[in-house]
């Protein structure tokens, strides 16, 4: 089941700069001729919109396994109804989180069984994985001080303790070291600009592997 278009996500701890590099990655591709396709998850449709509300700022608690549910109703809306056609197309899509989030947050965070939690997401998205994975790897201290100034409101995730976010963390290293192909690891605390030239420097010889769609301008 390929599609022509390339699929690239971007996963770490909450304020490690992937909305940054997102960015910086969809300017690099428009000027490249792409048609790019840049979202995120939780919230990537008007129905992801409202899941994205209640899981994150819903007043009381939410049960760990509801809350992998919502996720993954999420990802399933988004997935069929925006992800997959832009892939169809041939576009460029740039994805603020997917699946290994949540088999780090509700996996190893809520401690869950992260192969269960895998199995759900796929099954959600119809199996669908990224070309390429960039995992912005931070320091929970560092993430939290940067998160401390740049945020006024902070979300259900954001404010589980520090052995929460360093369970996240050693979660994706894990993933990323068991899926290496996919996996592009990067120190999140290297000035943006760095980053951004390493992530061209994978994301290039990609490209000719998927040429433009038809409706590339
Ligand atoms: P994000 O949009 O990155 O937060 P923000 O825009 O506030 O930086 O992600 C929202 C939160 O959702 C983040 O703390 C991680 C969490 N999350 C999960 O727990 N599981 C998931 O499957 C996804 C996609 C996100």
């Amino acid at each position: 089941m390929t599609s022509p278009g390339l699929f690239i996500t971007l996963e770490g701890g909450d304020g490690s700069g992937k909305s940054t590099q997102a960015a910086l990655l969809e300017a690099w591709l428009v000027g490249e001729h792409r048609t790019v396709v840049r979202t995120r998850e939780p919230g990537g449709t008007d129905f992801g919109t409202e899941v994205r509300e209640i899981v994150l700022h819903s007043r009381g608690d939410i049960s760990p396994r509801a809350e992998a549910l919502l996720y993954a109703a999420d990802r399933a809306h988004h997935i069929s109804t925006k992800v997959r056609p832009a892939l169809d197309r041939g576009d460029v899509v740039i994805q603020d989180r997917y699946l290994d989030s949540s088999v780090a947050y509700q996996g190893a965070g809520r401690v869950l069984d992260s192969a269960e939690i895998r199995r759900l997401s796929l099954w959600a998205a119809e199996g669908l994985l990224p070309d390429l994975t960039i995992l912005l790897d931070l320091d929970e201290t560092e993430a939290r001080r940067r998160l401390d100034g740049a945020r006024t409101r902070f979300d259900r995730l954001e404010n589980e303790k520090s052995e929460f976010h360093a369970r996240v963390r050693a979660a994706f290293l894990d993933l990323a070291a068991k899926e290496p192909d996919r996996f592009l690891v990067l120190d999140a605390s290297l000035p943006a600009e760095t980053l951004a030239a390493r992530i061209r420097g994978v994301v290039e010889p990609l490209l000719s592997r998927h040429p433009a769609g038809t409706d590339a301008s």
